[in-house]
């Protein structure tokens, strides 16, 4: 038997991978999902969205994903990492993303066909076509030049490429040596980590989402204080320290993970707050 089953849940609670099941919509990631939202239907163009490693990007992506995946104007293609070294291996995997048949063997033949796509799917068929990049910052500068060409295209009323870029905050030096890129940003959010209450209502929403359904709390208020202070308030490592605390309740036989519980884990780990 799992140890989660144990508290009478259905469900791993605290898992780090991106799962939108799992996704609290904190003040600032709700906000980050619907300005992007509204900016990908106006067609505005590039979003570009910041934070920190573990603050909930990736999950935001795949969030964003679902919003649309059940709309037939929309094509959505997401890459999940674009450290590709030269421009033409970058234009061929956007080639080969977007389905589209070439034979071509240069990058400029690459981006007149992704131009071609661009105008077709954009204007000819009215679609949207949205990518997301996660992990902007392996970007290289070479490759964001050619974003910028994809950029480019557009009609009277709006861009032919949505273009949502997630980002550690390494990548803003490069993007600002690249005036024309700066211009084009129709938006800029930086997500932000919970604050103390959004941080009790993720760790209860995902104990939720994991079945949980019991009237007694599985953390106690002083717990969840702790766990905040010990995190800043960035969700993945909540989801650590979470998971770490019910698989000690769950070997000690206790029902509650309270300020002990955290502090034993704290002497195992060696966290340093
Ligand atoms: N809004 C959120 N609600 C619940 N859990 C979150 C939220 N944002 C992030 N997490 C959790 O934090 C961890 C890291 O999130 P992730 O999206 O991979 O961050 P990033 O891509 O910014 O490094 C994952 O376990 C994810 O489930
Ligand atoms: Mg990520």
């Amino acid at each position: 038997m799992s140890y989660y089953s144990v508290l009478g849940l259905q469900k791993e609670p605290f898992s780090t991978s991106p799962d939108p099941d799992f996704f609290y919509r904190s003040i600032s990631h709700e906000t980050a999902l619907k300005r992007l939202e509204i900016t990908i239907r106006l067609r505005r163009g590039l979003s570009l969205i910041l934070g920190d490693v573990g603050v909930g990007k990736t999950t935001l992506m795949r969030t964003l994903l679902q919003t649309f995946k059940d709309e037939e104007d929309f094509i959505l293609h997401m890459i999940l990492d674009p450290g590709y070294k030269s421009e033409f291996q970058f234009l061929q995997s956007l080639v080969r993303l977007f389905d589209i048949t070439t034979s071509s063997k240069s990058a400029l033949d690459l981006k007149e066909a992704l131009e071609k796509y661009l105008f077709y799917q954009g204007v000819d068929k009215d679609k949207t076509i949205v990518l997301l990049i996660d992990e902007g910052q392996k970007i290289t500068l070479e490759n964001l030049e050619a974003l910028r060409t994809l950029l480019n295209y557009e009609t009277n009323e709006y861009k032919l490429l949505q273009l949502v870029i997630m980002t550690q905050v390494e990548l803003l030096p490069r993007v600002k040596r690249m005036r024309n890129f700066m211009d084009r940003i129709a938006l800029k959010y930086t997500i932000n980590p919970f604050d103390e209450p959004e941080t009790k209502k993720m760790v209860e929403f995902r104990l939720n989402q994991a079945g949980y359904n019991n009237p007694t709390p599985l953390f106690t208020d002083d717990a969840i204080k702790m766990i905040y202070q010990l995190t800043q308030g960035h969700p993945r490592k909540i989801a650590m320290i979470c998971h770490d605390a019910l698989e000690i309740i769950v070997m000690k036989e206790q029902v509650q993970v309270d300020v002990q519980t955290i502090n034993s884990l704290l002497e195992i780990h060696e966290i340093n707050a």
